[in-house]
């Protein structure tokens, strides 16, 4: 993508269902022989491998009309050896489909896995929970997987709120014998939205306080009918542009209660915005963006994934912002082209914050320190990983002169008709 910068982006953008969420409810129809129906459901590429996912697997997926999916999978069979081999390393989702693999075969394969290089991203905490559900693993060399008779409910608790393993854990135990309670649980919107598919298909999950959610298995599970949650990663992104680039965007169906949290600190910063039924519009509230030292953290804290476009926003605010992610140890590597482009970014190996982190004295540079306002300018850039790609995509729409952006399909895995969306807000896109 060839983009010239120094505009505004103004207009309007619509959002979809959640790249994050919609995966996953994919995955929850394979808990049932029933037709399953998800609306709200957005061309992202994480979408088509999930849907080739189920399709490889024996269930079938359709699309009747845009935006809109029915998953059968009366006739799922267990994963082969080469379906494994495809998909893992394409995507995060395959190590999830253990649970509905477990519930209905008695056996899953584990994947070694794809997506966003940020981090080890291990699946230590998906094993050992389905372990303690009862699974038994058998590691052969590179052929590690799962078998079990029936999975049975227990008491478990993560080492860390991690998104995936918590889903692992409700996508097991829905179907397994017993009681399950699972604690330190991750809390994101997009798992609630899972729970909620869960609910309707005869599942009895309560998220309690504290962080535990408590699963009683049922037998058998029926279909659903259901729209996903907008986007609010997404979302946000907009957002980002919006005061980054001194322009006004209106984000048709984003949602306020998922987006607390930003919402306060893009106010902290200088933003400003005007929640409707319909969206939410943002923009600058003055001339000038204030700096701010944050952390990212687990939902309700400010999500990892908010981080890279609000990085952007703060290289154009005044003063010096710090920011300390403590979700993932190797977030922070889109900042060397970052600073080719005229940005002052300094990386620290220390916990530049108050939040326990796992990542202190660990080599890991995972806090930034941000000098702003810098003027940027054009560079040629290869994109790294989906929010570091639609980060480079702000700051060379806020650079002066001509950036060339290489590998942004990376961007499809989720966001939507992005060059549709870039040019409807007047961006400048040469090729
Ligand atoms: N972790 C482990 N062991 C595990 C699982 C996770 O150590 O078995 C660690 C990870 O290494 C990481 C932390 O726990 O340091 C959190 O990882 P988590 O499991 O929460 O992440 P995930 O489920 O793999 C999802 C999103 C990510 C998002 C994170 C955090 C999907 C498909 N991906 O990943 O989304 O950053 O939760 O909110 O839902 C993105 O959208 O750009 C993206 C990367």
């Amino acid at each position: 993508m060839v983009l010239r910068g120094g505009k505004p982006l103004n207009g309007e953008v619509a959002l979809r269902g959640a790249k994050n969420a919609l995966p996953k409810i994919m995955v929850a129809a394979l808990l049932t022989d029933r037709r399953c129906t998800l609306r709200n459901v957005a061309g992202i590429v994480d979408v088509l491998i999930v849907s080739d996912l189920i399709r490889a697997l024996g269930g079938e997926v359709s699309s009747p009309e845009p935006g809109v999916l029915e998953i059968c999978a009366a006739n799922l069979h267990p994963m082969e050896r080469s379906v494994l081999k495809e998909f893992s390393g394409k995507s995060r989702i395959p190590i999830l489909t253990c649970g509905p693999l477990l519930a209905r075969f008695g056996e899953a394969p584990v994947p070694s896995l794809g997506g966003c290089r940020i981090g080890s991203r291990p699946v230590d905490f998906h094993v050992r929970a389905l372990q303690n559900l009862g699974a038994q693993l058998h590691d052969e060399t590179g052929n590690a997987h799962l078998t079990c008779e029936r999975l049975h409910g227990n008491k478990i608790r993560l080492d860390y709120p991690s998104v995936g393993a918590t889903e692992q854990v409700i996508l097991a135990a829905v179907c397994a014998e017993g009681v399950t309670e699972l604690s330190n649980a991750a809390m994101e919107p997009e798992i609630m939205d899972l729970i909620m598919v869960l609910q309707k298909m005869g599942a009895i999950i309560s998220v309690d306080v504290d962080r535990v959610i408590t699963i009683s298995g049922v037998r058998e599970l029926r279909g659903f009918d259901h729209a996903a949650i907008p986007d609010r990663l997404e979302a946000a992104s907009w957002a980002c542009a919006a005061i980054a680039t001194g322009g006004r965007i209106f984000v048709r169906n984003a949602k306020q209660f998922h987006m607390m949290t930003f919402l306060n600190r893009y106010r902290q910063i200088g933003g400003d915005f005007s929640v409707t039924n319909d969206g939410i519009e943002f923009w600058r509230a003055g001339e000038k963006l204030r700096s701010t030292a944050l952390e990212t953290d687990v939902h309700p804290g400010f999500t990892t994934d908010y981080q890279q476009p609000f990085v952007i926003a703060l290289t154009q605010a005044d003063g010096v912002s710090i920011v300390h992610e403590t979700v993932y140890e190797q977030r922070f590597g889109y900042v060397d082209a970052l600073n080719r482009m005229g940005a002052k970014i300094q990386l620290y190996r220390e916990c530049l914050g108050g939040l326990a982190c796992r990542f202190g004295q660990r080599n890991w540079k995972h806090s930034a320190v941000i000098v702003g306002p810098t003027p940027l300018h054009g560079a040629e850039i290869n994109i790294p990983d989906l929010r570091a790609g639609f980060s480079y995509v702000i700051a060379a729409l806020v650079a002066e002169g001509v950036s060339t952006l290489t590998n942004t399909g990376l961007i499809e895995r989720g966001y939507e008709n992005l060059v549709p969306k870039l040019l409807a807000l007047g961006a400048e896109i040469i090729e």
